[in-house]
């Protein structure tokens, strides 16, 4: 029997892994507006920016003003790369971080300048003393699929991971088709595993759409008993460091689905789509999702 539950969970990517990519500087206040048009659409759960280096990407340089000028609302997650980013994060006042490393030696290389080994060895006493403070900690694993430079990983190397994260005491745990390459069973099997594994830990589904099987790979993931999915506004975004990657999963076309299977997000779907009138003039590519061309046409 096709089983679902009845309410599932919006992470909302966009002002972070949607805009981080964007060649065009967006304006603070441009990245504002937008954050606060998904808050009134109903998001409660949301990605603001990355406390990363400015040289790296220099879409999220002004990640203090984001986290200083946005309305509390729900759980608001910064990313952290390393200590001066959870520092900077913590100091500007965000109460919930999201670490990332990639199981993929290379991608984790590319992305953050150490092995996979070097990545965790340091985030270990950061997150332990982060989980001594009280702050909610989500660990988002890149490449658990595949890989742009090596290709396949290992469901085994995925959970190892995950293992260690969880005894560390992380509280969710974002897994991620950074490359947008993994189908529906591999999706199935994966979060199975996870969710069986890790009772205790909020686990998320986060896909990219690069070959257009996200909404089927979240349609697997709900089978295996995940109710949390990362999606971007408009479908924008992409790692800058895994070449090929495209947007995230559109929000509006996730939001869509799961109404129309009377599985309830609390987000309201004409408002989502204003949001994303919002960003649109501000990034370089039109939005040509599902869901927003539809509004458009009848608008
Ligand atoms: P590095 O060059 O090895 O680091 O970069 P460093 O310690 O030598 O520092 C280099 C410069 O950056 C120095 O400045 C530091 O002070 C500064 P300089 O002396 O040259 O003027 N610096 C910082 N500045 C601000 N905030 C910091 C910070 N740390 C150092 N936190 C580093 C290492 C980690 C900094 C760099 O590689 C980096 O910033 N990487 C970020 C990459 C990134 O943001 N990727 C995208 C997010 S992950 C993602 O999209 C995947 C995800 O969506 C899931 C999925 O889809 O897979 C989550
Ligand atoms: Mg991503």
């Amino acid at each position: 029997m096709f089983s679902l539950p009845k309410n599932a969970t919006i992470i909302e990517v966009g002002p972070r892994d949607g805009l981080q990519n964007e060649g065009k500087l967006v304006k603070t206040e441009d990245k504002l507006q937008f954050i606060a048009a998904l808050q009134q659409a109903g998001i409660q759960e949301m990605e603001l920016t990355s406390f990363v280096s400015p040289k790296w990407v220099p879409q999220m340089a002004d990640a203090k003003e984001i986290v200083a000028q946005t309305k509390k609302v729900g759980r608001q997650f910064v990313l952290t790369p390393n200590e001066r980013g959870i520092n900077a994060a913590l100091e500007s006042g965000a109460q919930s971080l999201a670490v990332f490393v990639g199981v993929s030696n290379t991608f984790n290389k590319k992305n953050i300048n150490k092995t996979t080994e070097e990545s965790m060895e340091a985030l270990k006493p950061l997150i332990i003393n982060l989980k001594k403070q009280d702050v909610f900690v989500r660990a988002c694993i890149s490449t658990a699929f595949y890989c742009p430079f090596e290709g396949a990983v290992s469901q085994e190397a995925t959970l190892a991971l995950c293992r260690q994260f969880v005894e560390w005491g992380v509280d969710e745990l974002s897994v991620a088709d950074t490359i947008g390459m993994a189908n529906p069973k591999e999706s199935y099997e994966l979060f199975a595993n996870l969710v069986e594994a890790f009772p205790d830990v909020l686990i998320t589904a986060h896909f990219h759409d690069t070959r257009r099987m996200a909404l089927a790979n979240i349609s697997a993931a709900l089978q295996a008993g995940v109710t949390r999915f990362d999606a971007s506004a408009g479908g924008l975004g992409g790692c800058p460091f895994a070449p090929g990657a495209t947007g995230n999963v559109a929000t509006e076309d996730v939001v869509n689905m799961l109404h129309r299977m009377d599985v309830q997000t609390g987000i309201d779907l004409d408002m989502l789509c204003q949001a994303i009138e919002k960003i649109e003039p501000h990034v370089t590519n039109p939005v040509t999702t599902g869901m927003y061309t539809l509004y458009k046409n009848q608008a």
